[in-house]
């Protein structure tokens, strides 16, 4: 029973304060902790290391320029949509981030202070984030794929002082201007910012408005270098909204102190790199993934990361992620599911990996979505590395339960993230609170105290975290993922139990589409629901209502609610199908059956619900489903 993964993972849950103490002694504190864990305002708010005194950016460069590391590649930025690969030492990365401190510095910025970044993949959205962290001001990263309206929408929760970002971003050959989204932003926005500091690219020059916004260049030019800002450990380092049952998303606070400390452990008991070694996350730094791990887990740990601008196919093909493992010589690559599934439509008999030596390659992680077996299979048999399903949540920043194979490396069961990470004491639970026998589905819920590094509250909504994710099972962390725990402890997590879908790895309320929906003046009653999708895992489809008397054409409306998606949350939503229906099946008490929807949807069995009011409803919808390609007619 004792290999070095149950060590680890009982002693962090007999004796919390010891394990992550000892492991906080892997990074640099100005001034280290007065208790590893306060626990004083239980039974809901928890705090890592309070008294210590850190820098996350001091941990992420300037520590390892000192400590010898100063010439190896901290950051490799590889962009085949501008035809570009330059890479940063860690002496450049830290030089750059220390100018951009200085920039924003004298722009007003300092400690507790919000900076937002709406930017696309380029390198000066690592050196804007990791500026901040020098600073202790906090970043809020918000993922350019999203329209104004979600960017307004997080400018007036975190209220920054400035808003840094680029003139456009690249989808593959489509270039997206970023400015007109910000500047219709910042007008939609109550809060407003000092000023806009944007760089420009040269496929897209923006118009600056004079007195508020400042060219990346100048400011750098006139910057004088900043030095890192000691701040408290439990100071915010970041937000991050991230969506939740309606339209207005959390803001996932991130700390210090614990944040650095158990990404920089992750990345060896997790991920099994190690100081020197290339380790790649193809995400977005507008995710979660992002942040943990294109960003603070490698540079903390002194890997070389790598920020790839581009897509698995098509830029220009099925080999990219290929070329890139083999060329910067990664040993341990991240993504979700979605964009191996991508790649195998396009390259099903993996041609394109022939023309690389994948030596170097050890590891593929995988996550942001259930892992389907046949991807799993697919690139197992295709890459001939450990595939590794783990999964996590923007709240918990990383996994909850993971093959850990720093530590040990279990076999693999397919359909299962293996087991907890250690630190995540994972429980399945009935609606009553207890823990149900194994391989019984329940919530999944994990006992509390998280381990540091996970949220220990919503920006300015203490109420709002307890309701969320702390009121529902007393004493657990409701992760909002409803599976099982089997007979050798092995996770399984089947699906979100809220309105919450998972479409390309992307997490997006179902219900902040519906409220977009009913907005529409001819829709009396609206459903968004996540359905099977080949590629994406889920797509969202809308059922519509109509008011009484409406007689415009059907397919006129559909168009204008999916355009309506489009412009509000941005193209990322993928809501493109919609069907009005004359009513929508509910239970003898109005709730919407939207698993028997689903299940329709899906050409899934499914049992008509005792408590529905009309039975005839669901054959209605079978037919609505079957008109847009759904409900077996496109499987
Ligand atoms: N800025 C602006 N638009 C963006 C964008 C961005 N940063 N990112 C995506 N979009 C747009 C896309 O161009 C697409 O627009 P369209 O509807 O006009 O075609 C739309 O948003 C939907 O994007 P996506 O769901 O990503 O679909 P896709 O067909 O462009 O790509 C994959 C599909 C699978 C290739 C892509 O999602 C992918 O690489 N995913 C895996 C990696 C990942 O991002 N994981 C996230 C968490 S780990
Ligand atoms: P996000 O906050 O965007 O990272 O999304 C988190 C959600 O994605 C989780 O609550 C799960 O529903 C889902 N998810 C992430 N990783 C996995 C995984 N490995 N297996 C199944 N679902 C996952």
């Amino acid at each position: 029973m004792t290999n070095p993964y149950f060590q680890a993972y009982e002693r962090s849950l007999k004796d919390p304060e010891g394990f992550w103490g000892e492991v906080a002694e892997d990074c640099h504190w100005y001034k280290k902790w007065d208790k590893v864990l306060d626990d004083s305002r239980k039974p809901y708010f928890y705090r890592w290391f309070p008294g210590g005194m850190v820098n996350t950016c001091y941990n992420a460069l300037d520590f390892h320029v000192e400590n010898g590391r100063g010439g190896q590649d901290a950051l490799i930025y590889d962009s085949p949509v501008t035809d570009t690969i330059k890479k940063f030492t860690y002496i450049e990365l830290r030089d750059l981030v220390a100018k951009f401190a200085g920039a924003l510095s004298s722009l007003g910025v300092g400690k507790g202070d919000r900076v937002l970044i709406y930017m696309p993949m380029i390198p000066e959205a690592a050196i804007a984030m990791l500026a901040c962290a020098r600073l202790g001001a906090i970043h809020s990263v918000v993922f350019g794929g999203f329209a104004a309206n979600e960017l307004a929408t997080r400018i007036n929760d975190a209220k920054p002082k400035v808003i840094v970002s680029a003139s456009c971003g690249i989808e593959v050959k489509r270039v997206i201007p970023y400015k007109p989204l910000l500047d219709g932003a910042i007008e939609m926005a109550k809060s407003k910012p000092d000023h806009c500091i944007i760089c420009q690219r040269p496929m897209e020059t923006a118009n600056l408005i004079p007195g508020r916004d400042l060219d990346w260049n100048d400011v750098m030019a006139k910057a004088k270098p900043h030095d890192c800002v000691p701040v408290a450990s439990t100071d915010p380092l970041y937000i991050l909204y991230t969506s939740g049952t309606t339209g207005i998303p959390k803001g996932v606070v991130r700390d210090n102190g614990g944040h650095m400390v158990a990404l920089k452990w992750t990345m060896k008991a997790i991920y099994n790199v190690d100081a020197g070694d290339v380790y790649w996350a193809a995400s977005d730094i507008g995710w979660v993934v992002g942040h943990s791990y294109i960003i603070y887990g490698p540079l903390l740990k002194g890997c070389t990361t790598i920020l790839f601008e581009g897509k698995p196919v098509g830029t220009p093909d099925a080999g990219a992620f290929w070329r890139i493992i083999s060329q910067h010589k990664v040993k341990t690559m991240f993504t979700a599911p979605t964009a191996f599934r991508a790649i195998k439509r396009e390259d099903p008999k993996a041609e394109h990996m022939k023309k690389y030596d994948l030596s170097n390659f050890k590891y593929l992680f995988l996550a942001g979505e259930r892992l389907d077996p046949d991807t799993l299979r697919w690139a197992e048999k295709s890459i001939g590395v450990p595939v590794i399903d783990h999964w996590w949540q923007t709240e918990t920043g990383w996994s909850i339960a993971a093959n850990c194979v720093g530590l040990h490396h279990f076999p693999v069961k397919q359909g299962s993230p293996t087991k907890p990470a250690p630190g995540m004491d994972v429980r399945a639970v009935d609606p009553n609170n207890n823990i149900v026998k194994p391989g019984e589905i329940g919530a999944l819920v994990i006992k509390l105290p998280l381990p540091p590094g996970t949220l220990p509250t919503l920006w300015n909504n203490d109420e709002g975290f307890i309701s969320s994710y702390l009121k529902e099972f007393p004493g657990y962390y409701k992760t909002a993922d409803a599976g099982f725990i089997d007979e050798d402890g092995y996770v399984y997590v089947m699906t979100r139990t809220d309105d919450v879908i998972n479409v390309a790895g992307h997490r997006l309320s179902t219900g902040g589409m519906e409220e977009i929906l009913s907005d529409h003046p001819d829709v009396a009653e609206c459903a968004v629901l996540g359905v099977d999708d080949q590629l994406k895992g889920q797509v969202p489809i809308g059922f519509i209502v109509l008011k009484a008397g409406v007689t415009r054409s059907q397919d006129e409306i559909i168009k204008e609610v999916v355009k309506m998606v489009r412009d509000r949350i941005g193209a990322i939503a993928s809501f493109k199908t919609a069907t009005v229906v004359k009513r929508l099946p509910k239970t003898r008490s109005g709730k919407i059956l939207r698993g028997t929807i689903q299940k329709i949807a899906d050409n899934k069995e499914f049992k008509i619900p005792a408590t529905i009011d009309d039975p005839v409803i669901l054959d209605e919808m079978r037919e609505a489903l079957e008109k847009i390609g759904y409900a077996g007619v496109r499987k």
